[in-house]
């Protein structure tokens, strides 16, 4: 049983293009997943869209990842750059109806969601503290060090936007868009009833800064419609791909997995909130099925590990702090 199927494409317009991919991530509830079923995206002229797919190949994640290691070689001897606050615009799409207009309060409980999920689930460390032990599962849960502050909501109301956005995504992204590589974009609108988000990755900054940033679902943000997919974790995962990491099942049980050493290898996305899943038994250790890069629901999701935490402080370092910020802010 399959649960969701990844129903994204990874299409290159140009052969050395991958690199500057951006990826999205689609989940159908489908009854089976067969191989092969994905659908390719087409623009409004029928043309091949820029690359995008809810899985990367492991070409294109080698890619990715060949580019930072070059980023950190010409970074070698400096310090990395502690992770510093980052502001974040969310951009809220809406129907003429009323229909996605997010309120202010939702999107600022979004951003408190991705604090208490970046440092650890600290941020609400004082609500807990009057329970009794935490539950294993929170134990492992790292401090990022990525603190995310609210410093603007725009608001758009558009029925074409608002209902196609994939149709006008980059219009949308490119007129929208506040600040340099380290400005947080968030954008929401109604996705379709299969896709609760997508993200360009740090590496994609250089080629397309206009188009940098996270996309989810207005019904995904903490009090949304979504069921199972309404705390906000949507954003928490989208922004790990916006700091560079990728899914915990990427390369399935293949060396080197989703290139992070403390997470165990995942043949394939895990959905609900299976208990002791192991799909790589020769690889130790069970699933990471609740890590915040996975696909599980919003109330499975727990942690990201000090080895993800170090990998985005990289990314970070390599394409969004320092000097590409000064550059670009
Ligand atoms: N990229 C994935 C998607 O579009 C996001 C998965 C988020 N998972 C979650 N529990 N919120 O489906
Ligand atoms: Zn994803
Ligand atoms: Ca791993």
């Amino acid at each position: 049983m399959c649960g969701f199927a990844l129903t994204g494409v990874v299409a290159a317009t140009a052969p050395d293009s991958s690199e500057h991919a951006q990826r999205m991530g689609r989940t159908v509830p489908f009854e089976e997943c067969l191989p092969g079923t994905e659908a390719r995206l087409t623009g409004s002229g029928g043309q091949a869209r820029p690359p995008e797919g809810g899985e990367l190949t492991p070409q294109e994640a080698a890619r990715y990842h060949q580019r930072l290691r070059e980023e950190l070689v010409s970074l070698r001897g400096q310090e990395l750059q502690p992770p510093q606050t980052v502001p974040v615009v969310v951009h809220v799409i809406s129907a003429e109806d009323g229909r996605g207009d997010v309120s202010d309060e939702r999107v600022q409980k979004q951003v408190d969601v991705l604090n208490a999920a970046y440092s650890g689930g600290r941020a609400d460390a004082a609500a807990r503290s009057t329970t009794s032990a935490a539950p294993a599962a929170e134990a492992e849960a790292a401090d990022t060090g990525f603190r995310f502050e609210l410093s603007e909501v725009t608001r758009t109301v558009n029925d074409d936007w608002f209902t196609n956005f994939d149709e006008h995504r980059d219009t949308a992204r490119a007129q929208l868009r506040q600040g340099g590589a380290g400005t947080l974009n968030i954008y929401t609108a109604d996705l379709g009833p299969g896709l609760l988000g997508y993200s360009t990755f740090p590496q994609d900054y250089e080629e397309n800064p206009e188009q940098d940033g996270v996309v989810v679902a207005h019904d995904t943000l903490p009090g949304g419609d979504r069921e199972q997919f309404n705390l906000g974790h949507t954003s928490t995962h989208e922004v790990g791909h916006w700091l560079g990491l990728f899914h915990t099942f990427q390369n399935g049980c293949t060396d080197p997995g989703d290139y992070v050493d403390d997470t165990p290898y995942e043949r394939e996305a895990a959905s609900g909130c299976p208990d002791g899943r192991d799909t790589c038994p020769e690889k130790e250790g069970e699933d990471p099925v609740t890590n915040f890069m996975n696909y599980s629901d919003d109330a499975c999701m727990t942690h990201f590990t000090a080895g993800q935490g170090k990998r985005m402080v990289e990314h970070w370092a390599a394409f969004r702090g320092g000097a590409s910020q000064a550059r670009a802010d």
